[in-house]
């Protein structure tokens, strides 16, 4: 079956489909965008990822291509075109093609791109077995809490993990507080089980992902904090997991080499990943 996009207006597909070279997300990474979860063909979460999307666009003084009644119509058509029944739906706006030149152009209008495809479940080996990550320095601007398409550190650091075999890279601040991964949010579970993770300062993407786990822990009585955690108190964790639309929730079993707990999920994570994924059957 041939693949479907969505770009500035038309269904295109994918293999023709394409931005023009002067559109400003490709000369300076001026655009935001989303990734949304589908699950039974429906889309997960939906609200707060268009709640985010519209705080990404404020901060960035974009306009928004299309009132969010029309971009939920624009979502639900290229889900139905690509058949996606469990996968994910990306979207991208940029703020417009114009000559280059750094300021806002004066008149161009955001240009909209959606593709859809299929993914879950994710690699169930990996859910069980755990994956390792590395500390890495967080070498990113000061607004990491706008969905940006700006994504070069986070490519270099993705590229970090993979070459020391590990899954993902948690970036550390200059305090020596990780602040997040490259695409997930990082949590860890102390010696007395209570979940930790940063709170949603300018220094983390706030996950969709990370509230809807936050949200269950709140109602299923979990004890949880969101404080700054330092490497080291990483690595003397009892758990440790991440999260993202694109993972789920998934369990880490070891920082720079070394074991979290025994080396394997912990329970805690363990449940939370099962609890998580109940909400996104339900959901949808
Ligand atoms: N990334 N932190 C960063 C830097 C991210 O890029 C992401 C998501 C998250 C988790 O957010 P959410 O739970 O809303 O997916 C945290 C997406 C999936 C990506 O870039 O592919």
């Amino acid at each position: 079956m041939s693949r479907v996009a969505y770009v500035d207006g038309q269904y295109l597909p994918h293999r023709l489909a394409a931005v023009h070279i002067e559109d400003r997300g490709h000369q300076f990474g001026d655009g935001v965008y989303e990734v949304l979860t589908v699950f039974g063909e429906q889309l997960v979460d939906e609200q707060p990822h268009l709640v985010r999307l519209a705080r990404s666009l404020v901060e960035l003084r974009m306009r928004a291509p299309m009132s969010e009644s029309a971009l939920k119509i624009v979502m639900r058509e290229v889900i139905r075109r690509n058949r996606v029944r469990n996968g994910i739906l990306y979207l991208q706006i940029s703020r417009g093609v114009a000559p280059r030149e750094h300021a806002f152009p004066k008149s161009a209008k955001p240009v909209l791109v959606v593709t859809s495809q299929p993914r879950r479940p994710a690699d169930p080996q990996i859910a069980e077995a755990g994956i390792a990550v590395i500390t890495i320095p967080d070498i990113r601007w000061r607004r990491c809490d706008i969905k940006s398409i700006a994504l070069l550190p986070n490519v270099l650091g993705k590229q970090l993990a993979r070459e020391a075999g590990a899954f993902e890279a948690w970036q550390v601040d200059p305090e020596g507080c990780v602040t997040e991964g490259t695409s997930t949010n990082a949590w860890i579970v102390t010696a007395d089980r209570s979940v930790v993770t940063r709170q949603a300062d300018s220094a983390i993407l706030n996950g969709i992902t990370r509230l809807a786990v936050l949200e269950i822990m709140a109602r299923e009585g979990y004890r949880f904090v969101e404080r700054p955690f330092t490497v080291a108190e990483a690595k003397t964790a009892s758990e440790a997991f991440l999260t993202s639309t694109t993972v789920d929730l998934l369990p880490v079993v070891s920082i720079d080499g070394a074991p979290v707990g025994d080396g394997t999920p912990g329970p805690l994570t363990r449940r939370l990943c099962e609890r998580y994924l109940t909400h996104v059957a339900e959901a949808a």
